[in-house]
């Protein structure tokens, strides 16, 4: 098999890459170990910078998402027992959009069908090679247990924090910068109308606990937890007292409404960049280049990110026969790579109780939460940040 871009993942990075790339004429073939069924229906993140939802829309696959999104204008922070607006619309002049991600991807998915263009779903790759020359090859297994290979021009990792892409780069090339923090996220998903219509992030005594929904029915609500706590340590009723105690504003007349738990699980958070995020041949983009914690709601969009830039410089190069802009990449990324990684980790110490941390923290904490609601220019640092740095 060949192709002129080999795509490994069919996430929100691959997809979107994908698309991008046939709007300019550039053929892919993209690889994904799961099944499309498993791909539509792995529930993650659901805020969309508005420069990712525009991008979505103004690239004709934003159909479902423009009759469906929740359109936010700002997010309440919560703590103190008192909840405090920050209000985008008036910090900044932009909103964010509540989508879930297994929507964007469901999307992607039926539009890349639609035009007849290739996914290899249940196909795992097996291994990249040959990325330091002009003429890479992906080792791919089929759902019947042939291998084949994938020769292309370029290869885009798009294939995760554990997929093989990262791993091919040879040691001594690529550096590893990595926090990984003392809490996790106890997430679940219910058949509950959303207590509020704003997302509210809390920074209570016990922990983090953040509410957030899918849609008029579904409410996707967190709690932090310990990394080392089991699923199983929490059944339903344990939940929502925890949600109750944590989200509690006896004052406000507010309160959270209880429905069945449709999911529920945990995850652990960390902060990760691997630097250069190009080898050769090999471009790696969304979480198989960094993670983020989930406080500031920017993994899916930073993946977004990079294949915009990539799609671009791969256009540059098809088109023009330039090099430049894939000599620039790795930087270009980066740049706002940091930029949000700095964003995620200020959220996530801000919000979080540290299991390590003393009344002193606590204290200082709580004052870096006043700063936020007192001053208009801390608000709008976090509002900026929130609904998406601008593209260079
Ligand atoms: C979600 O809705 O899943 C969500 C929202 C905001 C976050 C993280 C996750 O910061």
């Amino acid at each position: 098999m060949r192709t002129q871009v080999g795509i490994v993942g069919a996430g929100p990075a691959g997809l979107v890459l994908a698309h991008l790339l046939h709007l300019h004429g550039i053929e892919s073939v993209i690889v994904e170990d799961r099944s499309r069924e498993y791909c539509e229906h792995r529930i993650r993140a659901g805020v969309l910078e508005q420069g990712t939802a525009d991008l979505l829309i103004e690239t004709g696959v934003g159909e479902r998402l423009l009759g469906e999104r929740l359109l936010h204008h700002g997010i309440e922070l919560r703590f103190e027992g008192r909840t405090h607006r920050v209000d985008f619309a008036d910090l900044t002049g932009h909103a964010v959009t509540v989508y879930g991600q297994h929507e964007v991807v469901k999307d992607l998915i039926a539009a890349r069908l639609a035009a007849g263009l290739p996914i290899l779903f249940e196909t795992a790759a097996l291994g990249v090679e040959a990325i330091d020359g002009p003429a890479p090859r992906i080792r791919i297994r089929g759902p019947d247990g042939r291998d084949d290979a994938i020769d292309c021009d370029f290869v885009a990792g798009c294939d995760g924090f554990r997929g093989v892409c990262r791993a091919a780069v040879p040691a001594g090339a690529i550096t590893a910068y990595e926090r990984v923090y003392p809490y996790a996220w106890l997430g679940i998903l219910a058949e509950a109308p959303p207590s509020s219509d704003e997302l509210i992030y809390t920074s209570h005594e016990r922990g983090f606990a953040l509410l957030s929904m899918r849609s008029p029915e579904l409410s996707r609500l967190y709690i932090q937890v310990s990394p080392e706590d089991d699923i199983a340590a929490w059944p339903d009723a344990r939940i929502w007292e925890e949600m109750h105690r944590r989200f509690a504003a006896p004052e406000e007349g507010w309160s959270l409404t209880e429905g069945p738990i449709l999911q529920k699980g945990i995850t652990a958070m960390r902060s990760f960049v691997a630097e250069p995020m190009r080898f050769g041949r090999l471009f790696l983009a969304g979480d198989a280049a960094h993670i983020v914690p989930p406080t500031g709601a920017k993994g899916m969009n930073l993946a977004v990110a990079d294949v915009r830039v990539l799609a671009r410089a791969l256009d540059a190069f098809y088109g023009r026969g330039r090099t430049d802009l894939l000599n620039a990449y790795s930087e270009a990324c980066l740049r706002r790579v940091w930029r949000v990684q700095h964003f995620s980790w200020w959220m996530t110490q801000m919000l979080h109780r540290d299991p390590a941390g003393n009344p002193f923290d606590r204290r200082r904490q709580l004052a870096e939460l006043e700063g936020v609601v007192a001053s208009r220019a801390v608000a709008q640092a976090l509002a900026e940040n929130y609904v998406g740095l601008p593209f260079e």
